[in-house]
């Protein structure tokens, strides 16, 4: 038995010899999943950590500090918008800032809108639309099938929804809209070890200047009214550039004052 300061200080030390970004955070979501209790029980029940958790949480650890695993394959789970989503590596892990997406959809999309969600991933972007806009028939392809499994395991255990296709690019079928957050990092770029050694370069790399899937997309919506697209912070420009006929075209920033997601409207 130890108790939950003591846990945490040990890992502290070997996060942050580690470099680990929030070795704190980390430290406490590792602990809590170890133990089964939430982060607010951590700081405010008086736990002790049983020689089973201890083993489990140093594991937890090392994982997170030597191969630099990302907390979300180690817990196998993320939080985005409403949703609790299973995530391993077949997925990327759903970032913060691709709620941007959502949040422009749920605000704009006509009722009963047709949208695709194009490179779904464990699903992210398709579920919480069907979670909060259940007037949506969402529709989500997917190149990966393995990732494509993992989407279709989160719609049925959340009971949302969403018509998965295994597909490149668009569905089959009318829209009214489409929401997008496909790779697009240049390839070569140096990324963080928690990414280029455990994410799926599938999601990740896009061509020479990381656009060449938006750009497909983008080019094969043309006639469809509604388009977003999630795009790094130096791309906005670029991307609006491929929607030049829209009526409207705004690009909108992230929590963290980054040009992150660019619509086109007619
Ligand atoms: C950046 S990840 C995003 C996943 C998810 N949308 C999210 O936000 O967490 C991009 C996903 O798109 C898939 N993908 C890449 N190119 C695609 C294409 N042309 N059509 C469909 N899916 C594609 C990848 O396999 C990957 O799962």
């Amino acid at each position: 038995m130890t108790s939950v300061r003591d846990a945490l200080d040990s890992a502290l030390i070997a996060l942050r010899a580690a470099d680990v970004e929030t070795p704190r955070l980390d430290a406490e979501v590792l602990l809590a999943d170890a133990l089964g209790v939430t982060r607010a029980d951590l700081l405010t029940r008086d736990l002790e950590v049983s020689g089973r958790a201890v083993r489990r949480f140093q594991n937890a650890v090392h994982r997170r500090a030597v191969a630099r695993e990302p907390v979300a394959y180690i817990t196998g789970r993320r939080g985005f918008r409403r949703l609790e989503l299973d995530v391993d590596r077949r997925v990327l892990v759903p970032r913060p800032e691709t709620e941007l997406l959502v949040e422009l959809a749920v605000a704009e999309l006509p009722q009963g809108a047709r949208v695709a969600d194009v490179g779904t991933g464990s699903g992210a972007v398709a579920l919480a639309l069907a979670d909060e806009r259940p007037d949506l028939h969402v529709v989500a392809t997917e190149v990966s099938e393995e990732a494509l499994a993992v989407a279709r395991a989160n719609g049925e255990r959340l009971g949302l929804s969403v018509e998965w296709v295994l597909a490149e690019g668009l569905p089959d079928g009318r829209l009214d809209a489409v929401v997008a957050n496909l790779p697009y990092v240049a390839e070569g770029t140096a990324l963080q070890p928690e990414i280029s050694r455990h994410e799926p370069p599938g999601a990740l790399f896009a061509g020479p200047d990381g656009l060449d899937a938006i750009r497909a997309v983008a080019a094969a919506a043309e006639a469809i009214p509604w388009v977003a697209f999630e795009h790094g912070a130096d791309q906005a420009a670029a991307v609006r550039a491929l929607l030049v006929r829209r009526a409207r075209i705004e690009t909108h920033r992230d929590l963290a004052g980054h040009e992150r997601a660019t619509l086109g409207a007619d």
